[in-house]
């Protein structure tokens, strides 16, 4: 088989994912980024985003890629253009376009037939408007297709490379066949819709797994007030085929740069377009509440916050990465500081010291649990599995771990001399400690 020729705007991570992935099927690839210095260190060898298996895939398929700072360089000789830009929310929640409007100016003007191929998550509508904006620019000879990304960070190249399905929305049946040709070699269904309908798949399959979460998070808070306990529920509810057991971990909320994002410009599509979507703004809701909670529940056990110091231990919006953009931690941290709290931070590979000024970010787990007065946990990260230690417990002034990702078994965590709070489970409180650990909690403050 001898590959196509695509060129990829934006070296971001839909971008660098899809480039290397289309290399690795046998297409020759050049990613365009308007950044010098991603270009260069990418020319250099070097990935500018973490990702798992990202850069030996890169670098298998060097001979296969190429990176450039020139729009007219990347689209010469490029039979499909795909647009990888982000497409961040603006103060109205509202998609912000202005990325993916300047790829379709920089096009530059040519008679080859070319496939502009839409990977950037975009209100539906957007496919349309591209269009006339193509035609307009005498550029009706260039196809449009819609090929949403369902790439989640951590198992990015596994998504892409086996799939659940793939999208390809098109307004030419011949354009929707080329893009289906490019992911010959994985084994998918294919899903050929017109271009409003796949645009609006990616954005209801992205509401719908942030619905199902912000739903089991609400179950949660029912199971605390009523004394079940949501894991088992999960569990039993997961079992049901018509249901699936995914996406129904409770927790701090969701977080990340896509969710929130995506939720909020599906939300202001359907009130532009006149109707109010109450199920997805009360899914928000939930969510921005369901981070606070943490709050409350170390009110809960601590009394007044000001003067006490907890532990956040994970920063990043899940494990296997250093994002933290729009994640539970920076507003749990900033809520705790606002309470008057000494606020310690730690995670394996986000740093968070120039966003969280007041809180202190420590290098191991130990450091920021010492001295502490609880241990939260926010991200699910594998070092944390070992929490509940005889370490941990001679290191904090106060056993307590409020376990934000249902991560521990609350049985281990109170036999080993701890308080615990879960998230829609049994939660044990400092004064029911067994009398031998009682001396500890009462221990004046030690020095930090
Ligand atoms: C998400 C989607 O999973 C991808 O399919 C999509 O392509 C991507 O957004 C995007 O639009 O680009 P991602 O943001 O990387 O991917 O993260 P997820 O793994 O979906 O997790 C999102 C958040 O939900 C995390 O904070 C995670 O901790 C939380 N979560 C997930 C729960 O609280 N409970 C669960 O059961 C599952």
């Amino acid at each position: 088989m001898t590959g196509s020729r695509i060129a990829i705007f934006g070296a971001g991570y839909a971008g660098l994912v899809t480039g290397a992935c289309f290399a690795e099927l046998g297409h020759s690839v050049t990613i365009r980024d308007i950044v010098p210095e991603k270009i260069s260190a990418l020319q250099g060898g070097a990935v500018p985003i973490y990702e798992p298996g990202l850069e030996e895939l890169i670098e298998r398929n060097r001979e296969r890629l190429r990176y450039t700072l020139d729009a007219a360089e990347a689209v010469r000789d490029a039979e499909l253009v795909f647009v990888c830009v982000d497409t961040p929310p603006t103060y109205s929640g509202d998609a912000d376009l202005s990325r993916v409007w300047t790829v379709i100016e920089e096009l530059p003007p040519s008679s080859e037939r070319t496939i502009l191929v839409m990977k950037s998550t975009v209100p539906v509508g957007t496919g349309e408007k591209v269009r006339a904006a193509l035609d307009a620019r005498g550029l009706d000879h260039v196809g449009y297709v819609s090929n949403p990304e369902f790439l989640a960070e951590g198992t990015a190249l596994n998504d892409f490379l086996e799939p659940d399905r793939i999208v390809v929305g098109a307004f030419e049946e011949a354009d929707a066949e080329a893009v289906a040709r490019l992911h010959a070699g994985i084994d998918a269904p294919i899903v050929k819709a017109d271009v409003a309908s796949a645009e609006m798949i990616k954005l209801a399959s992205n509401a719908f797994l942030s619905t199902r979460i912000s739903f089991i998070n609400e179950i949660a808070n029912v199971c605390e007030l009523v004394g079940a306990d949501v894991v088992r529920v999960a569990e039993g509810i997961g079992l049901d085929h018509r249901l699936g057991p995914h996406f129904l971990r409770a927790g701090v909320g969701w977080g990340g740069s896509c969710y929130g994002k995506d939720a909020s410009s599906l939300k202001q599509l359907a009130g532009n377009s006149g109707y109010h979507f109450q199920l997805l703004a009360a899914m928000i809701e939930v969510n921005e509440l369901q981070r606070r909670r943490v709050i409350s529940k170390l009110q809960k056990h601590l009394g007044s916050l000001r003067g006490t110091t907890v532990a956040l231990l994970g920063l990043a919006f899940k494990p296997g990465t250093d994002d933290m953009r729009d994640a539970p931690s920076l507003v749990i941290a900033s809520r705790l500081l606002a309470e008057g709290a000494d606020v310690r931070t730690w995670d394996p590979i986000a740093d968070a010291r120039d966003r969280l000024v007041g809180a202190r970010q420590c290098d191991s787990v130990l450091d920021a649990v010492t001295g502490a007065d609880a241990a939260v946990i926010v991200t699910e990260w594998d070092e944390l599995r070992s929490l509940a230690s005889p370490e941990t417990l001679g290191a904090m002034r106060r056993p307590l771990i409020i376990d934000g990702r249902n991560l521990l078994d609350p049985d281990d965590v109170r036999a080993a001399g701890f308080a615990y709070e879960g998230i829609g489970r049994a939660s044990s409180a400092l004064d029911l400690l067994p009398e031998t650990a009682e001396p500890d909690l009462r221990e004046p403050a030690r020095e930090d």
